[in-house]
């Protein structure tokens, strides 16, 4: 249950904390499959993609997982994509010859990922693959290949689980839609 104060700038919860896990598990047992005997190195995107993260990392018990971080601009204080994507901060980790899977947050109009993907595979990867726990309708106009999805949700603008505001409702436990009173 959300604080009464959040609930008021929330319309509709589009996804409970179970089935998120719910699903995240089910990715996990895929990904066990996919990457049997290989090393992984789970590379978030920083800031949503935390909770994403720290579920699926800690869901993964059949391959060996290294983690490691990536921030990119990304909306700022608005609610539209502006396609200029900035690294503001680098991964650690030398990707020669490793097995990278991306973890974002969502999939909106793809823009992010597929810069992310270009610049990640630039580096000697043995392979770059994407798990996006939510992808929107606009996904589909720009060639955006992620391997695990965990939802696909309509072309709303949703808090929650990582997903924020000009930095607010990341720690709600639900992905739900926000308010258009909040933003307008
Ligand atoms: P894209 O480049 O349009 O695919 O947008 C990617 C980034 O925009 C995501 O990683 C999120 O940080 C942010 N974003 C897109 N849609 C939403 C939303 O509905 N709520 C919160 N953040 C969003």
């Amino acid at each position: 249950m959300e604080s009464a104060d959040v609930t008021a700038d929330l319309t509709e919860v589009l996804l409970t904390e179970d089935q998120i896990l719910g699903r995240i598990a089910e990715i996990a047992r895929e990904i066990e499959i996919d990457y049997e005997g290989r090393e992984v190195l789970l590379v978030g995107v920083l800031k949503g993609a935390v909770m994403v993260m720290s579920d699926l990392a800690r869901e993964l018990r059949k391959v060996d997982v290294e983690m490691d971080w990536m921030a990119v601009s990304s909306y700022g204080q608005s609610t539209k994509s502006s396609g200029v994507v900035r690294i503001l901060k680098d991964l650690d980790t030398d990707l020669t010859d490793r097995h990278v899977l991306i973890v974002e947050d969502i999939v909106d109009s793809g823009l992010t990922l597929s810069w992310l993907r270009e610049n990640l595979e630039s580096r000697g990867p043995a392979s770059v693959e994407i798990c996006a726990l939510l992808r929107k309708p606009d996904a589909a106009k720009i060639e955006i290949d992620a391997r695990y999805v965990g939802f696909e949700i309509p072309n709303e603008f949703v808090v929650g689980y990582g997903l924020d505001y000009a930095e607010r409702y990341r720690n709600l436990r639900s992905v739900a839609v926000l308010a258009p009173h909040v933003y307008a």
